[in-house]
């Protein structure tokens, strides 16, 4: 997909916990939890809507995009560290927001607990 920051949008590259990966675009400015969501892709419920509570929106960012994330909060740190599925990369996706700067970026939803 080509970027089309003129229309404020981005394109990532999103696999799901069956392993099948798919390319969609979303707003910058709107959280990647948003974005997935809005594409149909189910596997993360985001049961707390997106107020960093309820870890159900974990991802695991590749690392070619580690340095350009937001820093993480206290808050996300001590939910991600609940997660028998936390890795290098791990994020909840509620708590980053797209950015023209991300454009490309590759994530891999983690599975539930
Ligand atoms: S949706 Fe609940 S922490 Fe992200």
């Amino acid at each position: 997909m080509t970027v089309n920051l003129e229309q404020n949008r981005i394109s990532i590259h999103v696999t799901d916990v069956a392993g099948t990966t798919r390319e969609i675009a979303g707003d910058i400015g709107t959280s990647l939890m948003e974005i997935i969501k809005v594409a149909g892709i189910d596997d993360i419920p985001a049961f707390c809507g997106g107020v960093c509570s309820c870890a159900s929106c974990h991802v695991v960012i590749a690392p070619d995009f580690a340095g350009l994330l937001p820093a993480m909060s206290e808050d996300e740190a001590d939910l991600l560290d609940g997660s028998a599925h936390r890795a290098e990369g791990s994020r909840l996706s509620c708590q980053v927001k797209a950015s023209s700067e991300l454009d490309g970026l590759c994530l891999t939803i983690a599975p539930q607990e």
